[in-house]
């Protein structure tokens, strides 16, 4: 199997490509879905043996999270990362939106704050508005091709009402992977200002040549008392529908809270979750990912030079992450003569830029994890639809 075999996921109970047109207005027949961040293809065959096996066995009653799935995560953290961690550290979610829904739960009050930096993985603000909090956005500062953060600037936005920090690293959209310094004054910015941070790292795993990803815990390991790690194999394996997450959490009293949160809550994990993670964190499902990646870096050369040579387009090269942020603000259009024509003549449902904050106003998210057909077929359709740019 491989990346670029041709999958058609429509009427599959595929949020991406069946709820693409009631949500974006652009038909599954003719259209092509490049929006929510999943992947078209199939994920790791040792992944896909342990779901076979546990077919074949036939009986799917109550699980828990065994040692085999706490030793697999750790073990993943370890040779992957670099990172140390205690079985006992890992509490399981439903998910990473949950994962954060829950910290804002637990670790704040109706009515107080939560900063982001933005522009950020649009579900952030939602999340922090959806629990009755207030967002208190921290915009990062655009420089040349990347993004940097000025927290003097962070500084002085907060209103001190922030219990939490919400932060992701790297960084949907946009790619950017931090370095251990810039990590290192997030988190003390966070201990400054009493918030609690929250570590968003579910995109560790997909991080191309060049770059090298610093878990939080390693950047900032004097504060551990202060951070909550979220990390998820659903990114990285393609298994996001199984709606299994980590929080790995250090801190004894942390740990404490967040878990009577879930007991109260009767969070128990899903069996064939914890079965599928269990298969993906092993050496068989390192090579895959290498390979994975491999794709994915072919994919988004190939979009950058396909979506730069529109005049007044271009592409943030992405150090990480295959969601390629696309900058329309060099073609004199507006953002919804950008979007309409996106839509309606190219035919591609796309995160909107705005979604992400401020910051997100003049850009387009476009989900590269597919097959090179499809970066093929995207590009056709977007060098058409702004023809009149040539
Ligand atoms: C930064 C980030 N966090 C969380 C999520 C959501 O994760 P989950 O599907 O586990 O809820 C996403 C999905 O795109 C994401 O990009």
């Amino acid at each position: 199997m491989s990346f670029n075999t041709a999958t058609d996921r429509r009427n599959t109970n595929c949020a991406k490509w069946d709820l693409m047109e009631p949500l974006f207005g652009v038909s599954p027949k003719d259209g092509l879905a490049m929006w929510t961040a999943d992947s078209d293809y199939a994920t790791a065959p040792c992944v896909i043996d342990a779901v076979k096996a546990a077919a074949e066995h036939g009986v799917f009653g109550y699980g828990f999270e065994y040692d085999a799935y706490t030793a697999s995560i750790a073990w993943w953290m370890k040779t992957r990362h670099g990172w140390t961690i205690e079985k006992d550290w890992i509490l399981t979610t439903q998910g990473l939106g949950n994962g954060i829904a829950l910290c804002l739960d637990v670790w704040s009050d109706a009515g107080d704050a939560a900063a982001i930096f933005t522009p950020v993985y649009h579900e952030f603000a939602l999340k922090v508005q959806k629990a009755g909090r207030v967002v208190t956005e921290c915009p990062l500062v655009r420089q040349d091709d990347t993004y940097i953060l000025d927290l003097e600037d962070a500084q002085s936005r907060l209103t001190g009402k922030e219990k939490l920090l919400i932060w992701c690293s790297p960084q949907n959209p946009s790619g950017r992977v931090w370095t251990a310094e810039e990590l290192r004054a997030v988190s003390a910015f966070a201990r400054k200002n009493g918030m609690l941070l929250i570590s968003d790292e579910i995109h560790h795993d997909l991080v191309f040549e060049g770059n090298t990803f610093v878990p939080m815990a390693l950047a900032a390991p004097h504060d551990i008392d202060n951070t909550v790690y979220l990390t998820a194999a659903s990114k990285t394996f393609n298994i996001a529908g199984q709606r299994t997450g980590n929080m790995i959490i250090a801190d004894a009293n942390l740990r404490a809270d967040m878990r009577k949160r879930l007991n109260t809550l009767d969070y128990k994990p899903s069996a064939l979750g914890v079965t599928m993670i269990t298969a993906a964190y092993s050496p068989e499902g390192a090579t895959w990912v290498d390979a994975q990646l491999k794709h994915l870096q072919n994919n988004r050369d190939l979009f950058d030079a396909g979506i730069n040579a529109i005049p007044g387009v271009k592409s943030m090269p992405l150090q990480s992450t295959y969601l390629g942020w696309v900058d329309f603000a060099d073609t004199g259009m507006t953002q919804k003569e950008v979007a309409d024509r996106i839509r309606d003549v190219a035919k591609i449902a796309v995160s909107p830029g705005p979604t992400f904050g401020t910051g997100g106003e003049t850009f387009m998210r476009f989900n590269l994890a597919t097959q090179k057909s499809i970066v093929e077929d995207a590009i056709t359709r977007m060098q058409k639809a702004f023809a009149d740019l040539q």
